[in-house]
């Protein structure tokens, strides 16, 4: 605590990382994706609440399950992918508060009572579990390519609705179509050959203001 990771593992983390679209013919191993989500689940959430859920597609039977919901340009890069991950969220997460803020049994009422908040919730700390999902992947040597260029809706039918199973998930985990996608990442190793130079980033003084 207070100590600053060494500047090789701010390399491997932020500034080397890059988004990939072309793969490495190199396989992603359960156990990887296993270790990928040991590590992401320490994000912090809201009311602990984790409300992300992830669907790992790996086989090329999800892949073609999730192909007619990418955009074109989104098509060659995931179906190449070794793995794709459906980014989603629980809109009943709070039905595991009991479990997960135990201290506070007042906070699954107070999100079963106002659907809206629950949404907002769940959105916004989906993204940042999500987040934590790409820093995780490239802590662990795998690269990211992450995408909203897809239907939600397509995804939602396909993979979370309801009385239909999800794929690599349990029926009980994933019951009722109550999950939605949030965005898309693949994983693998990339292939750096066809990466185009960095795009730049806001300065401090345009992105940032200190009070
Ligand atoms: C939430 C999100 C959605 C994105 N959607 C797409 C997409 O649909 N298709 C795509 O090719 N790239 C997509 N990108 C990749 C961005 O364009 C890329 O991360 C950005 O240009 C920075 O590139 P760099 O990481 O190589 O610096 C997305 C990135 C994020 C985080």
């Amino acid at each position: 605590m207070g100590k600053r990771i060494a500047d090789t593992a701010l390399d491997t983390l932020f500034r080397d990382a890059r988004t990939y679209a072309k793969w490495q013919p190199r396989p992603v191993d359960d156990q990887t994706l296993r270790d990928l989500y040991e590590l992401l689940k320490w994000a912090p959430t809201s009311a602990n609440a984790a409300p992300a859920r992830f669907a790992f597609l790996r086989s090329k039977e999800a892949k073609e399950r999730l192909r007619p919901a990418l955009a074109p340009l989104n098509v060659e890069k995931t179906m190449t992918a070794p793995v794709t991950v459906i980014v989603g969220y629980d809109m009943r997460f709070y039905e595991q508060l009991p479990k997960l803020f135990a201290h506070s049994p007042g906070m699954k009422q107070l999100f079963e009572r106002n659907p809206e908040l629950a949404e907002t919730t769940a959105r916004r700390n989906s993204s940042l579990q999500g987040a934590y999902l790409i820093i995780a992947a490239r802590a662990l040597g795998l690269d990211c390519g992450p995408m909203s260029g897809f239907d939600q809706a397509k995804v939602d039918e396909e993979f979370f609705a309801a009385g239909k199973p999800c794929f690599g998930c349990d029926q009980e985990f994933f019951p009722e179509g109550h999950v939605k996608s949030n965005f898309l990442c693949n994983l693998g190793y990339g292939d750096g050959s066809t990466l185009h130079s960095r795009l730049p980033r806001l300065p401090f003084n345009e992105a940032c203001s200190l009070l």
